[in-house]
């Protein structure tokens, strides 16, 4: 199995998507030592902003395209993803590639794919709360994913910013779920 594992959290090693998504990474490492992990920082590494020209170079979709499973290391800021992951998905939505058109509608051609996200957010943004209309981050991913044909996986950490005390609960609350992760 190849793993693909993007991270594009600012943080370092204090970020919060980091940490859950490396533990990701080390269940299916340990679910499966033969394992091939490629990783890629988009924040040690950045993508440029697309350009047509970048079309051209297809190393970031064709990494996509090899992976078995993608994890991927999603922080919340400003209501949604990193430019940096933004980056990245605009290399990885290619039509003819990842999707394609047909009269009966759009049709998503990267089936197949296990998606894991690690979601990591400041406040909390569940369904009927007063924030819940600026929820940006997963409603994205999972329109983008479904839209190339694949159902992603979430495990997020939420009310980050409500505390340390909160902080280490939510984090550690994620980190626990990860260790329950279908194989
Ligand atoms: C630049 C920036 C913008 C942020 N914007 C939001 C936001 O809009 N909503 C939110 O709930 N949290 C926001 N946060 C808090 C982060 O989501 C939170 O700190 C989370 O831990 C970030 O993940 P990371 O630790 O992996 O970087 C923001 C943090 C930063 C640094």
């Amino acid at each position: 199995m190849t793993v693909l594992h993007i991270d594009s959290s600012i943080n370092g090693e204090n970020s919060a998507s980091r940490s859950i998504s490396r533990s990701i990474v080390d269940r299916l490492r340990a679910a499966d030592p033969a394992s091939g992990i490629v990783t890629r920082d988009l924040v040690s590494e950045p993508l440029p902003h697309l350009t047509l020209d970048a079309f051209a170079d297809s190393t970031v979709l064709d990494e996509f395209l090899a992976a078995d499973t993608v994890v991927i290391g999603a922080p919340m800021y400003n209501f949604t993803l990193p430019t940096q992951l933004k980056a990245w998905l605009d290399r990885i939505l290619v039509a003819g590639k990842t999707f394609r058109y047909t009269e009966s509608g759009p049709e998503g051609l990267a089936t197949g794919k296990r998606v894991i996200v690690a979601l990591a957010r400041g406040s909390f943004y569940d369904a009927g709360s007063p924030a819940s209309a600026l929820e940006h981050l997963e409603s994205y991913l999972r329109g983008v994913f479904n839209f190339i044909g694949i159902e992603p996986e979430f495990v997020a950490a939420d009310g980050l910013n409500f505390g340390p005390e909160h902080r280490e609960a939510s984090l550690n609350a994620a980190l626990g779920e990860t260790m329950l992760l279908a194989a």
